[in-house]
């Protein structure tokens, strides 16, 4: 199976959970967004879950409770991000968005829903048979989500749009490294913790692939094709907003993100050539095209 392949096989398995998982609600348009906001995506943080599952000996039917609860959290910070408050967005995977095939509302409400779906499944028993497993992945995500991560990250970011002096590349720094990077680091920390394993090898490949994750973002956003990423491009600019890119050139962006990619498979060496999905998932993170 090629890369390309173990992604979207990752990534049907996720939906697959997640549409059974909904299935038996209301049929409310909450409901329906919260589908449609599930759909479509890489799948990228379920997969760096299920993969680090993998290496830690944590089957697939396991790990796919936590894989499902990391993709809810991150379609709810998708869903928010694009409201008109936010980033003011139409498109987001090649389709409208939720506020704009639904309403406002509707579109915070199924936010909500779905961030508080992403730990109802990590209280399931069968996330994990021991309940301080479960309890852990539990606070770390509430953790990583919240106001000391992804939450602090946007913040960060909605008040570097407006701030009188460009942010300065460390200050950036530490805003992708709770934006963006959260979500990751709990993403590939999730397997070690469900193989009560020592999560500091994933917490350092992760940090660095969340990183250059960012850094492609950021080079997307300057010469990505808008039809293939699937969202509006060229806004970091117009926004008037420190980038990777606006701080280190592009060709300079793009050598970090190299440099990053090699700091994020030297964290692997310990696990050896069991490690290949990952050590591949970080070279994809900086050629992806969406
Ligand atoms: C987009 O994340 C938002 C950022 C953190 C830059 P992804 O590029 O992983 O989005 P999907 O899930 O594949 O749509
Ligand atoms: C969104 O970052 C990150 C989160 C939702 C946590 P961006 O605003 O840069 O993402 P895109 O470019 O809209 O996907
Ligand atoms: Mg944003
Ligand atoms: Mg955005
Ligand atoms: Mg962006």
């Amino acid at each position: 199976m090629s890369f390309q392949e173990a992604l979207t096989d990752a990534a049907e398995r996720v939906q697959t959970h997640l549409s059974v998982e909904l299935a038996g609600y209301a049929e409310q348009p909450v409901i329906a967004a919260m589908r449609y906001a599930v759909g479509g995506g890489k799948g990228l943080r379920g997969f760096l879950v299920l993969e680090s599952a993998a290496l830690h000996d944590v089957p697939a039917w396991q790990a796919v409770w936590a894989a499902s609860a990391i993709e809810a959290v991150h379609a709810y910070s998708l869903v928010h991000d694009d409201l008109p408050a936010m980033d003011d967005d139409d498109l987001r995977r090649g389709h409208p968005t939720v506020h704009r095939k639904w309403d406002d509302a509707t579109a915070i409400l199924a936010g909500d829903a779905l961030q508080t779906l992403a730990f109802e499944l990590l209280s399931h028993e069968d996330c994990a048979p021991d309940p301080a497993v479960r309890l852990r992945l539990i606070g770390s995500l509430a953790k990583a989500a919240g106001a000391r991560g992804m939450v602090l990250g946007q913040a960060q970011d909605i008040s570097a749009e407006t701030a009188s002096t460009p942010l300065t590349l460390e200050q950036i720094t530490e805003l992708q490294e709770n934006k963006t990077g959260a979500l990751i680091r709990w993403s590939a920390e999730a397997g070690a913790i469900l193989g009560q394993a020592n999560p500091e090898p994933m917490r350092r490949y992760a940090t660095a692939l969340g990183l250059a994750f960012q850094i492609a973002d950021d080079i997307l956003d300057v010469e990505g094709d808008a039809d293939k990423a699937g969202k509006a491009l060229r806004k970091d600019e117009e926004a008037g907003k420190a980038t990777f890119v606006s701080l280190l050139g592009l060709e300079g962006a793009k050598s970090r993100a190299l440099a990053l990619v090699e700091e994020a498979e030297e964290a692997l060496s310990a696990y050896g050539a069991r490690a290949v999905r990952l050590r591949e998932a970080a070279r994809f993170v900086v050629a992806r095209e969406n």
